[in-house]
C-alpha cells in the first residue's frame, strides 16, 4: 500500500471583517426597526419584542470575537442581513472557486507542485453553489488540473471525509497529487436575524494537496490513518435544498438557513467526538500523550477545551489545541484545516497530532498525522 502524506495546505482569507460589535450594532438597528412595525401586535401580545444581542454574550457563550465575510455591506444592512453577493455570468468563474483557487495556489506552493500536476480535486463543503456542473470540475479547469474531480458534502466535517477518500485512493494507486478544497460561504446560510445564532459563522476556503509520501518534495505529514463516522441527527439542519421552488409557500421558512438546537448538540457530540479521537488513537496503537498538537473543528471555544480534556486527560496546554475561531467564527469544514494550515508549520520530524472535524450529521472525522 502506498503511504499518503499532506504535502501542503493553503488559506483563502476573505478581505472584509465583521467585529462583534459591529455585527452586534446591526443586529439591534434590525431589532429595533421590527419592534416598531409590530409594536401593535407586541403590547396586545400576538408577538414577541425581538431582544438585543450583546458582545459580551457572544465571546463568553462561543469564544468568538470576529469573522471574514465574502460581503459585509449586505449583511450589516438592518433592511437587508443577508450578503449582497450577485449571480455571476456562466462564462466566469463562480465565488466557491474563485475562492478555491486561491486556497489552492498557496497550498500547491507550499507542496512544490504545478496545477498540471494534480490529478483530483475534491471540493468539499457544507453548501455548494450549485447542483452541476460540479464546483470541483470548475476548479479543476481553472488550475489546469488533469485527472477528475467531484463535489462532496458532509457540512462541518466535510474536510476530514474529503481527505480520507483522497488518501485512500493514494493508498490505492489511483491518484498521484489531490486536492481537497473547502470553500465555505457560511454566511450565505446563515440566519442573521436570529439572535440565538446570528454570531456563529464567517467565510473562508482551505485547500490540502494530499500525494505519496515518498513523492514530497519538503516537509510533510504523514497521514497514519483516517476515520469517519455518522449518526443521523435533526439538531443541525439547513432544508434549503433543490425543492425549494417545487412549493409556492416555502419561500420564508425559516429552516430554509441554518437551524440548529445548540445546546443538544454541545451535550450530544462532545462524547461522539471524544470517544471517536480516543478510539482512533487506541487502534492506531498511540498514546494521547505521544500527540504534540490537536486542530480541532472551531465551533465552541468551550466545546473545543472540553474534547481536549477528554482526549489528552488534561487541560491542553497554550498552543498545543490551537483556536481559529475568535478570529474566523465557525467556518464549517474549513476550521480545522485553517488551524492545522497556521499552527503546524513550527512542528519537528516525527511530532504526532490529530486533525479532527464534526458537525450536522452528526459526522466526525479525524486524520492522524505525523511531520516528516
Ligand atoms: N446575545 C445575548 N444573549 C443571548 C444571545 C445573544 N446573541 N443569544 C442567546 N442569548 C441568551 C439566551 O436568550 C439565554 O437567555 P436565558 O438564559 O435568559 O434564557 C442565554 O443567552 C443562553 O442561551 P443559549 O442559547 O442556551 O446559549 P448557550 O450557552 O448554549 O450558547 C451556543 C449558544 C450556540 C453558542 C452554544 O450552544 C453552542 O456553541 N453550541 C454548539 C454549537 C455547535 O457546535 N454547532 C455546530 C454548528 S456546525
Amino acid at each position: 500500500m502506498i503511504q499518503p502524506a499532506i504535502t501542503g495546505s493553503g488559506v483563502f482569507t476573505p478581505q472584509s471583517v465583521i467585529t462583534n460589535d459591529e455585527l452586534v450594532a446591526a443586529f439591534n438597528a434590525y431589532a429595533d426597526k421590527t419592534n416598531a412595525e409590530n409594536a401593535d401586535a407586541i403590547a396586545v401580545g400576538d408577538t414577541e419584542a425581538i431582544a438585543h444581542s450583546s458582545s459580551d454574550f457572544i465571546v463568553s457563550a462561543s469564544g468568538i470575537e470576529q469573522r471574514y465575510v465574502m460581503n459585509k455591506s449586505g449583511v450589516l444592512d438592518p433592511d437587508r442581513m443577508y450578503p449582497d453577493l450577485p449571480p455571476r455570468a456562466d462564462d466566469v468563474p463562480s465565488i466557491m472557486a474563485e475562492m478555491a483557487v486561491d486556497a489552492i495556489s498557496k497550498a500547491l506552493a507550499k507542496a512544490g507542485r504545478g496545477g498540471a500536476e494534480v490529478d483530483l480535486v475534491i471540493c468539499a463543503a457544507s453548501n455548494l453553489e450549485r447542483a452541476y456542473p460540479a464546483v470541483a470540475v470548475e476548479i479543476q479547469s481553472l488550475i489546469g488540473a488533469g485527472g477528475f474531480a467531484f463535489d462532496m458534502n458532509v457540512a462541518c466535517s466535510s474536510a476530514t471525509f474529503g481527505i480520507q477518500a483522497a488518501a485512500d485512493m493514494v493508498r490505492a494507486g489511483s491518484v498521484k497529487c489531490a486536492i481537497v478544497v473547502n470553500p465555505e460561504i457560511c454566511s450565505a446560510h446563515l440566519e442573521w436575524r436570529d439572535r440565538d445564532c446570528h454570531f456563529i459563522f464567517g467565510d473562508v476556503a482551505t485547500a490540502v494537496v494530499i500525494e505519496p509520501a515518498i513523492n514530497a518534495n519538503g516537509a510533510h505529514f504523514i497521514i497514519h490513518g483516517t476515520r469517519c463516522a455518522t449518526e443521523f441527527s435533526n439538531n443541525i439542519r439547513n432544508n434549503n435544498g433543490f425543492l425549494r421552488r417545487a412549493h409556492d409557500q416555502m419561500e420564508d421558512r425559516r429552516d430554509m438557513q441554518f437551524m440548529q438546537n445548540g445546546r443538544k448538540v454541545f451535550k450530544e457530540v462532545l462524547p461522539m467526538v471524544s470517544g471517536h479521537i480516543t478510539g482512533h488513537l487506541k487502534d492506531e496503537g498511540w498514546s494521547a500523550d505521544s500527540l504534540t498538537r490537536v486542530w480541532l473543528h472551531q465551533a465552541n471555544k468551550t466545546m473545543n477545551d472540553f474534547i481536549g480534556k477528554k482526549v489528552l486527560g488534561r487541560s491542553p496546554e497554550p498552543g498545543e489545541q490551537p483556536n481559529i475561531l475568535q478570529d474566523y467564527a465557525n467556518t464549517s469544514s474549513a476550521g480545522s484545516i485553517i488551524a492545522f494550515s497556521k499552527h503546524s508549520d513550527d512542528m519537528a520530524s516525527g511530532e504526532r497530532g490529530v486533525i479532527c472535524s464534526f458537525g450536522a450529521g452528526y459526522s466526525v472525522g479525524s486524520v492522524l498525522v505525523e511531520r516528516a
